[in-house]
């Protein structure tokens, strides 16, 4: 906002002037400065794998090309306005217009064309690059990702695992990805590893990533998939080899714990929303909430008992919990009187 001066419209006048360049390098200069403060999670310039490798290459490339175009546009801009402002105007005190000028044209046609051509190729390439996972390296690790409203399911089918929002990997190891949809379309999408792939349903679609150093790799669905899109955020745990294995032997034969509740609960992917140590989600966490009294969003409570959290499996949205939205699929049909009791064993054992 311009500082009003007393007597004097804003914006006018030599301190008017200056006011409003002050104005508008301090917010640029802040606007620069608070980009710095994101925390980069998520970030495509921070690359940690070949796959994201690759597309900066070609991201690289067109940026250059368009600063190049940007600096002869408004070069050309700014000579004009210098060289020409005392061009013959109209009897309206316009520029007198110019009309057809077929040399002109076919250059302004031409060379974006050629700018067009050598984006088209690289681009194609890469396209084609990240479609097929690299076998030089030995077999690649086949990982089945699966979209569901609202969370993501992975399938390790060579070793029988499955997990849900959480999908390990080894490092230094290519991942081939099998990508499809069990409702609408979703998108994967892993920042610092490779660029997004669309789930799509009836259809499916493949990528491949790569993690370099061992760590945490942030990653959400980037595709508007219905209220709990925000929500469809995932990890990749990405762990050395020798752990990774450690890690597919402690899933494979789970030491002990919820047992067969607790399995279920991954494979119907119940743990995809809800979690168990407490940590908010798309739904209820299941810590510590066996027994206990839940405040629902029209007011009232209700104490999470066998019979409570049976209507939530059968009829999820007949008492939706405060603070929470209505988004769980009812798994009538889906789960059988023992599957139930199971759960309910499981989320019984989370609150000891
Ligand atoms: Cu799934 Cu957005």
């Amino acid at each position: 906002m311009v500082r009003r001066l007393p007597g004097r419209r804003p914006g006018t006048g030599h301190r008017g002037y200056l006011s409003r360049a002050f104005l508008i390098v301090t917010l640029t200069l802040l606007t620069l400065v608070l980009t710095a403060c994101g925390d980069a999670q998520q970030s495509t310039l921070i690359r940690k794998g070949p796959a994201a490798d690759r597309i900066w290459d070609v991201y690289g490339l067109i940026w250059i090309g368009a600063a190049i175009v940007f600096v002869l546009v408004e070069g050309l801009l700014v000579y004009t306005i210098i060289r020409f402002r005392r061009a013959p105007r109209t009897a309206h005190g316009r520029p007198v217009p110019v009309h057809g000028n077929t040399k002109l044209e076919i250059i302004w046609t031409v060379i974006p064309a050629i700018v067009l051509v050598f984006i088209a190729i690289p681009t194609l390439q890469i396209i084609a690059d990240l479609a097929d996972a690299p076998t030089d390296k030995g077999a690649p690790l086949k990982v089945d990702v699966i979209g569901h409203q609202f969370f993501f399911e992975f399938s390790y089918p060579e070793l029988g695992i499955k997990t849900t929002n959480t999908m390990h990997i080894p490092t230094g190891t290519v991942v081939d990805i099998s990508l499809q949809s069990n409702d609408v379309i979703h998108s994967f999408w892993v920042p610092q590893l490779a660029g997004k792939t669309d789930l799509i349903p009836g259809r499916t679609n493949r990528m491949w990533l790569e993690a370099t150093d061992a760590g945490t790799y942030h990653g959400q669905c980037a595709e508007f998939c219905g209220l709990g899109h925000a929500l469809m955020r995932f990890q990749v745990e990405a762990q050395a080899p020798a752990d990774f294995d450690a890690w597919v032997n402690e899933q494979k034969n789970p030491s002990a714990g919820g047992g067969q509740g607790q399995q279920l609960a991954q494979s119907l992917g119940c743990t995809g929303c809800h979690s168990v140590d407490g940590s908010a989600s798309v739904g209820p966490t299941w810590k510590g909430l066996y027994d206990h009294e839940v405040k629902l969003g029209d007011g009232s409570t209700v104490t999470a008992d066998d019979a409570y959290i049976t209507e939530s499996i059968l009829t999820p949205n007949a008492k939706v919990v405060a603070g929470f939205q209505a988004l769980m699929p009812s798994f009538e049909g889906r789960v059988t009187d023992a599957d139930i009791q199971a759960i309910i064993a499981y989320i019984k054992s989370l609150s000891e």
